[in-house]
């Protein structure tokens, strides 16, 4: 075989075969192929597509390019969430414990931020003490025990999709659907749950700009789970403001404990809600998403997740003290108010904007190398829909870095558009897609 014949193949438009496929993918986790011919390769897929039966040729020789994890080890019904990522993105921190709360056990998988948006593992680790790095053994014991558990990725997961993304993020492919797809479900696969929920976030901060591309992709990766026997759902949901108010590491961890506490921003609270439904709906624990959703809110008021919260952090070695006392986090050194200079109603918050003015701040990481500060980020005051007057604060920024006040500010005010008509609240529950196709659930009017 060679791979000048196989990249010729693609380039017609020409589907390629699992031997094809398996082939470019072994010889190039092995660095037998090198990055100029994979180049062309995902440029040629770029521009033809590829058919599910490539898609699943191609998602296996991935997942079979490292470990896979058993899970058979853990008693009950495992399910796994996950968020194509957002700005305040912090769902995980609430709808695992929502999720063990119900019954269901999670052995979730999570990385590091890079770029404007945050990662699970960096906002865990503000709790002094925080361990990601569990052995299997360590993981399963506190997943039967808690009923979900968060590592960083100790194992050697999907080392293909590692240096495919890497490859894409240099050569223009990152955005194309079945890369996309592959690359997700790969990893998900990999890692083990027989249930699979998927968050599409679609908006300016997120990777999916508008909802027919997104329901494209959702529809691809629902076939894909199906056809490697993971019930696969998934959500679209609205990522064109942040999520919540809370963008940086412990500001977000600390919104997460007001939602389990029931105090949380009313977007968010919402997201966490419905996923937990739909999980539920999913593994078939409740007839309808619906009636997922009551039992949820009922839940929520329970506090038992909360108290699952306090039980996850503490058997990772976290102070979960922190929990009832979230004055314990850091403080970052400059706490700088925006206020806005006139009256009006507020019209668009540049999700994308806010986490690349946050990740200034310090809470996040341009190169794999950098480090962070926990404590630094945006709160912010307001959300779209909101009626504001001259002078109300808009958000605060928080940061450990010296002369930064006039930057920060100027790029925090040109994410944030003021005009003088109302405008409708954003729905953050866009619809959902499974195997019977996409269900629209954005109320009219
Ligand atoms: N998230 C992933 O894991 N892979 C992609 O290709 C895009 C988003």
């Amino acid at each position: 075989m060679r791979v000048y014949d196989i990249i010729t193949k693609k380039k017609l438009g020409e589907p390629l075969l699992d031997t094809e496929i398996d082939y470019v993918i072994k010889g190039y986790v092995a660095n037998e192929i090198p990055d100029y011919q994979i180049s062309a390769l995902l440029m040629a897929i770029y521009f033809n597509g590829m058919s599910m039966d490539e898609l699943i040729s191609l998602t296996k020789s991935m997942v079979e390019s490292g470990d896979q994890i058993d899970l058979s080890g853990i008693k009950g019904i495992k399910a796994d969430k996950h968020s194509t990522g957002g700005v305040g993105d912090k769902t995980s921190l609430v709808l695992l414990p929502l999720m063990a709360s119900s019954g269901l056990k999670v052995s979730k998988m999570s990385g590091r931020g890079l770029g404007h948006t945050g990662g699970t593992i960096d906002k865990l680790e503000s709790f002094p003490g925080f361990n990601i790095s569990l052995s299997s053994e360590e993981m399963f014991e506190i997943v039967d025990r808690v009923g979900f558990a968060i590592a960083g990725q100790t194992l050697n997961l999907v080392p293909a999709d590692k240096k495919l993304y890497a490859l894409r993020d240099v050569t223009a492919t990152v955005d194309s659907l079945p890369l996309i797809a592959s690359s997700i479900m790969s990893k998900k696969i990999a890692s083990g749950a027989d249930y699979i929920l998927l968050d599409v976030k679609i908006g300016k901060g997120a990777f999916m700009k508008d909802i027919d591309h997104a329901v494209e992709l959702a529809k691809v990766m629902v076939s894909i789970g199906e056809n490697f026997n993971r019930k696969t759902g998934v959500v679209l949901t609205n990522m064109e403001e942040p999520l919540g108010y809370a963008v940086g590491n412990a500001l977000e961890v600390i919104e997460a404990i007001d939602t389990l506490s029931g105090k949380g921003p009313d977007d968010f609270t919402t997201l966490c809600l419905f996923l937990n439904a739909a999980i539920l709906s999913l593994t078939g624990l409740t007839a309808s998403i619906d009636e997922g959703i009551i039992k949820t809110e009922a839940l929520l008021k329970s506090g038992v997740p909360l108290s699952k919260f306090k039980d996850f952090v503490a058997a990772q070695g976290g102070d979960a003290d922190y929990i009832d006392h979230p004055e314990r986090f850091n403080h970052a050194t400059y706490q700088y108010e925006i206020r806005s200079d006139i009256n009006g109603y507020i019209a668009e918050i540049d999700a994308e904007k806010i986490g690349i003015c946050s990740l200034m701040a310090g809470a996040g990481r341009e190169t794999k190398e950098q480090s962070i500060n926990h404590s630094a980020g945006i709160v912010l005051k307001v959300k779209v829909g909101d009626r504001i007057d001259a002078n109300d604060i808009l958000g605060t920024i928080y940061t450990g870095k010296e002369n930064m006040e006039k930057e920060l500010s100027d790029y925090f005010r040109q994410s944030i558009k003021i005009v003088t008509e109302s405008v409708p609240k954003p729905q953050v529950i866009i619809g959902i897609v499974d195997k019977n196709g996409f269900k629209d659930l954005r109320k009219k009017g």
